[in-house]
C-alpha cells in the first residue's frame, strides 16, 4: 500500500549550489528556480539567509528572493534556510512564507556548521521558530547526521529522536531526517523511522533528506516510502553536498527519484523531460556532466 501521491521538496537551488566552487551568477540561479518550478516541482528551496562569509555562494539572497518571489503566487512553494533570528527577519523583510532551520544530532556537525553545540543552537532556534510560526509561516526542522557522522562516527538512534522531540516541541511542521554524507543504509532508515514513531513524532510531519555518497540514496528513499514517507527531499541532476561536512556529496538527484515513482505509478506532478533538461542546462553553466544516471540516460543523444 504505497501512496498514490508523494512530495519532492527540491532542494538543488540551495543544497545544490552552496557547495559549487564557482559562484553561479543571481540570474543563472533566478532561471534555475524558475525552469525547476515550471517543470513541474512544487516546493523550489530558493536560498539560505546565513552568514555570508559561511556559504559565500548564497550571498546574494536578497537580491535573488525578489526575483523569483511571484512564484509563490503560483502556488510554488520557496522555503529558505533561516539559522538564527537574523536570518529570519532578512526572510519576513523579503516576504517569505516558509523557512527551515537546521539543527545536528552530532555535536561535532553542530560546531563546525553552526559555531554552537547541539543545545545552543535549539536555544537559537526556538525564537526564530515561535517567531516565524507567530508570523503566519510554515517552518521545516532539518537535523543532520542523522546517519552517521565524518567525525563521530556512527551515530545513537536516540540521539537524533532527542533533537526532533525538541524541534516538535518548538513548533516545527515538518522534520527532515537529514544524511548528510550518505552513510545511511535501508535497515537504518527503517530502524530509525519506527524509534521516532515511538518517540511520537508520527510519519507524516516527517521528510527524508538523502546525500548519494554511497549510491544507496535511492534504495533509502524506497524504504522510507514504505514505511509511509510521503515527503522527499531532493536535487535536479544530483547537485549538493555541504561545506561545513567533508566527504559530504551530492543529494539524491531529483531525477532518479521521479523515474522510480514513475515507475511504482506514483504521482509527483514532475515532468521528467523538462526535468532534465533544465539539470542538462546547469551542468552546461558549471562545466562538468550530471552525476544522476537518469540525467545521463535520457540525455544520451
Ligand atoms: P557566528 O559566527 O557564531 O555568528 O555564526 P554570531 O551569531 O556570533 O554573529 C556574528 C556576526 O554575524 C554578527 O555581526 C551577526 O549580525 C552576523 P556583527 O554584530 O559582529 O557585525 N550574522 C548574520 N549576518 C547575516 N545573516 C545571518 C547572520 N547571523 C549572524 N543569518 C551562524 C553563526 C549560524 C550565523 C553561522 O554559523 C552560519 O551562518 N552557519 C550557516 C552554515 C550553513 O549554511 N551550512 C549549510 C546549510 S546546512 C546543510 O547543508 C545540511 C542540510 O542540507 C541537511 C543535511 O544534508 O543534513 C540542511
Ligand atoms: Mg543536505
Amino acid at each position: 500500500d504505497l501512496p498514490d501521491r508523494v512530495r519532492i521538496h527540491e532542494v538543488g537551488p540551495r543544497d545544490g549550489l552552496q557547495n559549487e566552487k564557482t559562484t553561479v551568477p543571481t540570474e543563472v540561479k533566478a532561471e534555475f528556480i524558475r525552469r525547476l518550478a515550471a517543470a513541474g516541482l512544487g516546493t523550489v528551496e530558493a536560498t539560505s539567509f546565513v552568514h555570508p562569509k559561511w556559504v559565500p555562494q548564497l550571498a546574494d539572497a536578497e537580491q535573488l528572493f525578489p526575483q523569483v518571489k511571484d512564484l509563490s503566487a503560483k502556488a510554488v512553494r520557496l522555503p529558505v534556510l533561516v539559522p538564527n533570528e537574523r536570518g529570519l527577519d532578512r526572510a519576513l523583510a523579503l516576504g517569505a512564507h516558509e523557512v527551515a532551520v537546521f539543527a545536528s544530532a552530532t555535536e561535532s556537525f553542530a560546531k563546525a556548521n553552526l559555531n554552537r553545540t547541539v543545545d545552543e543552537s535549539l536555544a537559537m532556534f526556538a525564537p526564530v521558530v515561535a517567531r516565524a510560526k507567530e508570523a503566519g509561516l510554515r517552518v521545516r526542522g532539518y537535523v543532520s547526521m542523522c546517519f552517521g557522522d565524518p567525525w563521530e562516527g556512527a551515530v545513537p538512534l536516540h540521539q537524533v529522536a532527542r533533537v526532533c522531540t525538541a524541534l516538535r516541541a518548538m513548533g516545527c511542521d515538518e522534520l527532515s531526517l537529514g544524511d548528510t554524507i550518505g552513510v545511511a543504509t535501508p535497515g537504518h532508515v527503517l530502524e530509525l523511522l519506527s524509534l521516532l514513531n515511538e518517540e511520537g513524532v508520527p510519519t507524516p510531519a516527517l521528510a527524508v533528506h538523502f546525500h548519494d555518497t554511497y549510491g544507496q540514496a535511492l534504495a533509502n528513499a524506497y524504504a522510507a516510502l514504505e514505511h509511509g514517507v510521503t515527503v522527499f527531499d531532493a536535487s535536479a541532476g544530483g547537485l549538493g553536498g555541504c561545506p561545513y561536512a567533508k566527504s559530504a556529496t551530492g543529494n539524491l538527484a531529483t531525477e532518479d527519484l521521479v523515474w522510480m515513482l514513475r515507475g511504482l505509478g506514483i504521482e509527483t506532478g514532475v515532468d521528467l523531460a523538462a526535468l532534465t533538461a533544465t539539470s542538462v542546462w546547469m551542468a552546461d553553466h558549471l562545466g562538468r556532466p550530471s552525476p544522476s544516471r537518469t540525467v545521463r540516460a535520457l540525455s544520451r543523444k
